[in-house]
């Protein structure tokens, strides 16, 4: 299941605390997304000058990516207070409220897993957002009333793995959208790197260099496969995080020199070999290895996308010949299922 694996961007129990303590708390500190970092810099210096809080902002993409670290991040550079909730832990509307209504001028309100907000208590939301106001229900027949109250100017901040399920009236009301991309190969390179300083953990450049490869364009991922291969480098080597350690260590932990494991080679396989290429739904697909559709579609999908392996099509998921090559398995000349697609 996703939360037992390795290279999954969604955060686990052990993650917690590395999360906290690897967290960059500074615009400068936050590698790469420069496109993003570029465009909040400028945003925050604005409405520093104007004295103003900042536009509601919503950041979107896979987990891991480093969401949460820049909602906290927005917060530090304006000198403001972040209040973190999520989508699933707001559950009615007077939930929104109390939270609203407690919100100091230009606090940050963050919100994680944003697409999991109810309508009733997006509705909420909407008028809070655009005019600083609630009104909602209380009671109900005969003893219905609406309650109408003001509440201080404050920034909404939404995150989300899930751009297409954040509802569109939810999605106009954010001044600005932000797509986190998947972190190239240098700024992976300097995160390890930072990472294994903060943590003081002595690796190799080369060391550092194959771990960042095998961490799928993730954060979250890369620190966690740096803890063990530390584990690993402790035991075995000299304490030394080398290529060979890393090689070695992430190899037992079937993590592949792309960062895919067994999870990302049964999907492929299956395609593969069950059922010819493709196409195939995701439900048939994640049933055909007992997997969880929502684990496939979230942490499986975006990276092998990214990488060019899978196809998305309206009938459903292609492999690519390069997903072919990586698996081994030599790509049907006949003009078959997907022989239309890849000539
Ligand atoms: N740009 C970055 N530079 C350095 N480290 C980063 C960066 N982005 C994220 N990290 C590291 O990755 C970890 C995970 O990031 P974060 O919790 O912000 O991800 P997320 O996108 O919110 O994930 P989720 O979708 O699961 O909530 C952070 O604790 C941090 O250590
Ligand atoms: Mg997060």
């Amino acid at each position: 299941m996703a939360t037992e694996r390795l290279v999954s961007g969604k955060p686990r129990v052990e993650d917690e605390s590395l999360d906290t303590s690897l967290r960059p708390r500074s615009l400068a500190e936050y590698v790469g997304q420069q496109a993003v970092k570029g465009n909040l810099d400028i945003a925050i210096k604005a409405a520093r000058q104007r004295g103003e809080p900042l536009d509601h902002i919503l950041f979107y993409g896979p987990p891991g990516l480093g969401k949460t670290t820049l909602a906290n991040i927005l917060a530090t550079e304006m000198g403001v207070r972040i209040k973190t909730t999520s989508g699933p832990a707001i559950e009615r509307p007077g939930d929104m409220v109390a939270v609203l209504t407690q919100l100091q001028k230009d606090d940050i309100l963050f919100v994680d897993e944003v697409h999991r907000l109810s309508r009733v208590v997006e509705e909420v939301l909407y008028q809070a957002m655009e005019d600083f106001f609630v009104s909602w229900v209380i009671d109900k027949g005969l003893k219905a009333r609406s309650m109408n109250l003001s509440i201080k100017p404050f920034t909404f901040v939404g995150a989300t793995t899930r751009y297409g399920m954040v509802s569109s009236p939810l999605r106009d009301r954010f001044g600005t959208v932000h797509r986190l991309e998947f972190y190239d190969d240098e700024a992976m390179r300097t995160i390890v790197e930072r990472s294994a300083r903060i943590l003081e953990i002595e690796a190799q450049p080369d060391g550092i260099a194959e771990l960042a490869r095998r961490s799928r364009g993730t954060p979250r991922i890369a620190n966690r496969l740096l803890k063990r291969v530390r584990d690993y480098a402790q035991v075995m080597a000299d304490n030394i995080i080398t290529k060979d350690v890393t090689v070695e260590a992430l190899s037992r932990l079937e993590v592949d020199e792309l960062g895919l494991d067994k999870i990302d080679h049964q999907v492929l396989g299956s395609i593969i070999e069950k059922f010819s290429g493709g196409p195939v739904g995701l439900d048939t697909l994640a049933a055909s290895i007992s997997e969880d559709p929502d684990t496939i579609e979230d942490v499986c999908e975006p990276f092998l996308l990214q990488l060019g392996f899978l196809e998305r099509t309206p009938r459903g998921r292609v492999a690519t010949p390069r997903a072919y090559e990586h698996m081994g398995v030599e790509y049907p000349k006949s003009p078959t299922a997907q022989g239309s697609l890849f000539q």
